[in-house]
């Protein structure tokens, strides 16, 4: 597939594509068009199809869109289709939430290992997965090719070990800590804030209550 630049807003959307067409396929459903797609996910269709053919357009006039490929091709574009393998650091409250949650294996994402420095934690498993000193992971960093670790720790504590990791070859951080990192060139961070989620919430409910009156 050709490569052209694809806006951020573009990119920001493909997930949300990717989980319809998955439950679509889910379903055995075949084809769609944009106008079904459209009703499904409040998007325009005319906002779908101009998306989508970033892409090379993937769908046939009157046709509709082959889901299976669809959702095969977005996959690739969000690099989906090579398995990525997750640590966990801070065996916490966030931290065995995420790692209980099972429903990232399905998209590739392998959870490998959990790590704290609470030694009341230490031992302790979730998903079967046993919790390690914090002692261990450089170690099992590289033998067990991770390439993703997941930080719900402290934000005191973010930066030193965001640093620690990506001496060792993170590749990519997924970050709860309310804390800016400075990597290395190379390394990439998503910032993830569900307060952020929350304070737009809760404009939508005063946009909607001003509109009102
Ligand atoms: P928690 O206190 O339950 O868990 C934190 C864990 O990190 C503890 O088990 C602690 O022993 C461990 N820890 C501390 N220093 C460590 C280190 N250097 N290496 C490894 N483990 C270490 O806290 P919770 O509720 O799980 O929150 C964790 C972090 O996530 C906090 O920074 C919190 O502010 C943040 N958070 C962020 C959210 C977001 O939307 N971004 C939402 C909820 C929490």
């Amino acid at each position: 597939m050709a490569e052209r630049e694809i806006s951020q807003a573009v990119i920001g959307r493909l997930p949300r594509y990717f989980r319809y067409l998955g439950e679509l396929k889910d379903r055995e459903v075949e084809r769609i068009s944009s106008r079904e797609l459209s009703d499904m996910m409040h998007v325009t269709a005319s906002q779908i199809r101009q998306d989508l053919n970033h892409f090379g357009g993937f769908g046939q006039q009157g046709y509709g869109y082959n889901v299976e490929y669809l959702y095969r091709e977005i996959g690739k574009i969000l690099g989906l289709d090579k398995t990525h393998h997750l640590i966990i650091i801070g065996a916490g409250n966030l931290g065995q939430a995420l790692a209980n949650y099972m429903n990232f294996q399905r998209q590739g994402f392998i959870f490998t290992g959990i790590f704290d420095v609470n030694p009341a934690l230490i031992g302790k498993k979730i998903r079967g997965i046993e919790v390690r000193p914090m002692e261990e992971v450089t170690g099992f960093i590289r033998q067990n090719n991770v390439d993703i670790a997941v930080l719900t720790i402290p934000k005191s504590e973010a930066v030193a070990v965001a640093e620690r990791l990506t001496a060792v070859g993170i590749k990519a951080i997924w970050n709860f800590a309310h804390v800016d990192l400075d990597v290395p060139e190379g390394v990439q961070v998503e910032n993830v804030h569900l307060s952020d989620s929350l304070m737009r919430l809760s404009y939508m409910i005063d946009r909607y209550e001003s509109q009102k009156k």
